[in-house]
């Protein structure tokens, strides 16, 4: 390390050499302790030079031909949500920093980087130059570098693909985003990153996706032809105001960069496609809270919004307390929030102000609530942050079922021929002429993902009704759309269906999203002697191809050691 003389002050350009420690500081990293001359004086601007080489740390993930949809050439990625970014560079790897940043990456002839960044540009010698002109916190700063072209959607948007991939990333996202910009822009405020641009990743990506500023990383699963996980994307984009603009200092309150996405998705989705298929949408996430809560117990400590990671050496790594809490309980409470001031315009103008208020700044929970007791000084006389039962303090604090859920009933024309179809397909004795009477070849995706989860909620089934359903809706069975086959594959398990576990193993072979793969290996280790054997099978012929953290979380699953 080195401290630089101040810009255009006299000095050794190289800068004074000073001694580095590193210190012990948590399972999932050490202290960087540079000891300076002097001590600062307080608001002193000093530029400390760090040299380093990244090693083996989980957030720069190299991967080997095999490993991409090609086939044809190694590729790189960085991820750094929550604290992996510490393995990228040396910094203030907290979401309570920010800081713009440069980058100059120079890649072997026949490769292309991308960063998350304003603004880039390509000099000679296969070298990129980078500048991100907004202060980000350290987790937003991401690269990845590999066979990589791009083609234009949109008048501020390309998406970036493998060139085996870019056709169908033309054309499930051409003239679509815009629309999303738009829409966020007009109920949240400017979007002031500039471009927003996507990069589809290898199959192996552990996210569906990740809102890396101007270039949004996503899983290849959502090119499914038809558009249908679009909603993916509207969430990327949502945290182009919720999270990178006003973030969360903590990742206690990963709700507030979470919860208000959530919510955000569901607004601009309610404007593009209407509150029927949005309260359709909001009732699967509803849905995979119930499975999350009844897998963890309600009661469970990370089951609130404020989650405790206490200081000291044998802190919670922030990255084991990802759940569906922060995600659909922070929904709720947001929702609530909407519910208390009872006027969506009002409440709209209440996120834009939010938004203005605190851009650029990192937050916590009591800065939020705080902010809108005084946005609504009648809500405040009124004392609605403690109403008991649902006092703001509860909200935080209590693990558990949210005390609040928003009215989904828009959504019910939609569910309810779903809820009846499960219905007839969990009884005794199936009532095929009733089956056969519904017709599901219009239903949209999320229409099936909604029938999926009420059957795998109901199963197993009686003897032979899976093996029936099966055959009767291929378009189920045999479909190509991952969240589609990730139901299939928890119904295949729940139900035991020994005839179709290789539609497990097919889909864990083809991509390795965390949440497509722990709950699959979950549900194998949980069932029959024959279900564990696969998990064993499949996790020895895949695990090179996950990312490093989801191995891991599949190995404690399935009980084998975890090197820390
Ligand atoms: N920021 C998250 C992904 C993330 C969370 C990475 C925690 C690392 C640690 C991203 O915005 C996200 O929530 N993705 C979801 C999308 C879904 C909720 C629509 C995903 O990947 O499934
Ligand atoms: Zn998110």
């Amino acid at each position: 390390a080195a401290l630089l003389p101040p810009p255009g002050a006299p000095g050794d350009p190289a800068g004074q050499p000073l001694p580095v420690e590193s210190r012990p500081f948590a399972s999932y990293g050490s202290a960087l302790h540079v000891a300076l001359p002097q001590p600062p004086r307080a608001g002193q601007l000093l530029t400390l030079e760090v040299d380093y080489e990244a090693g083996e740390g989980p957030g720069v993930c190299w991967l080997a031909p095999e490993q991409t949809a090609g086939k044809q050439k190694p590729y790189m990625y960085t991820q750094g949500q929550a604290v992996l970014n510490r393995s990228f560079f040396p910094g203030f790897d907290t979401p309570s920093v920010k800081c713009t940043y440069s980058a100059t990456v120079k890649v072997p002839e026949g490769f292309t980087a991308v960063m998350s960044a304003t603004s880039w540009e390509k000099q000679k010698d296969n070298t990129f130059v980078f500048k991100m002109s907004q202060p980000i916190p350290s987790y937003l700063i991401a690269l990845a570098v590999g066979d990589i072209v791009s083609a234009d959607v949109g008048p501020r948007s390309r998406v970036w693909a493998e060139p085996c991939l870019i056709e169908a990333a033309k054309k499930e996202y051409d003239g679509v985003i815009e629309e999303f910009l738009a829409v966020g822009e007009k109920l949240f405020g400017p979007y002031v990153w500039g471009r927003y641009d996507i990069l589809f990743m290898p199959p192996s990506f552990p996210f569906g996706g990740m809102e890396n500023p101007c270039l949004t990383f996503a899983t290849p699963c959502l090119l499914a032809g038809d558009r249908s996980l679009v909603d993916v994307i509207i969430h990327e984009i949502s945290h182009s105001w919720f999270g990178n603009l006003v973030t969360n200092a903590t990742w206690g309150e990963f709700w507030l960069n979470e919860g208000f996405t959530m919510y955000a998705q569901r607004r601009i989705s309610t404007e593009v496609y209407g509150s029927a298929y949005t309260c359709l949408e909001a009732a699967t996430g509803r849905a995979l809270l119930r499975q999350h809560m009844d897998n963890t117990g309600e009661d469970h400590p990370l089951n609130k919004l404020r989650v405790v990671i206490e200081p000291g050496l044998w802190r919670v790594n922030p990255d084991d307390t990802y759940n569906e809490t922060p995600y659909e309980k922070g929904y709720c409470f947001v929702s609530y929030l909407a519910h208390l001031v009872g006027d969506q315009s009002k409440f709209d103008a209440f996120l834009q102000a939010y938004v203005n208020r605190f851009k650029f700044q990192s937050i916590t929970a009591d800065d939020t609530l705080g902010f809108f007791l005084e946005y609504f000084p009648e809500l405040k006389e009124k004392g609605v942050d403690s109403i008991p039962g649902f006092e703001f303090d509860h909200w935080l604090n209590t693990p558990g079922w949210p005390p609040y859920l928003p009215d989904l009933s828009p959504g019910e024309q939609l569910m309810k021929p779903a809820d009846e179809l499960a219905e007839l397909w969990a009884a005794d004795g199936l009532n095929m002429e009733a089956i056969e009477a519904v017709d599901i070849t219009a239903w949209r995706t999320y229409q099936l993902v909604y029938f999926l989860d009420q059957v795998l909620q109901k199963s197993p089934l009686p003897e032979g009704n899976v093996e029936r359903l099966s055959k009767r809706y291929p378009k189920i069975s045999k479909a190509q759309n991952a969240e589609l086959r990730l139901r299939w594959c928890q119904i295949v398990l729940k139900n035991n269906l020994e005839a179709e576990y290789h539609k497990v193993k097919d889909f864990l072979h083809s991509q390795g999203k965390q949440k497509y793969t722990l709950p699959l290996y979950r549900a194998m280790w949980g069932g029959s002697e024959s279900a564990r054997a696969l998990a064993m099978e499949t996790f020895s012929a895949t695990a090179p191809q996950l990312h490093v953290n989801v191995q891991n979380y599949v190995k404690k699953i399935l009980g084998l050691e975890v090197a820390e």
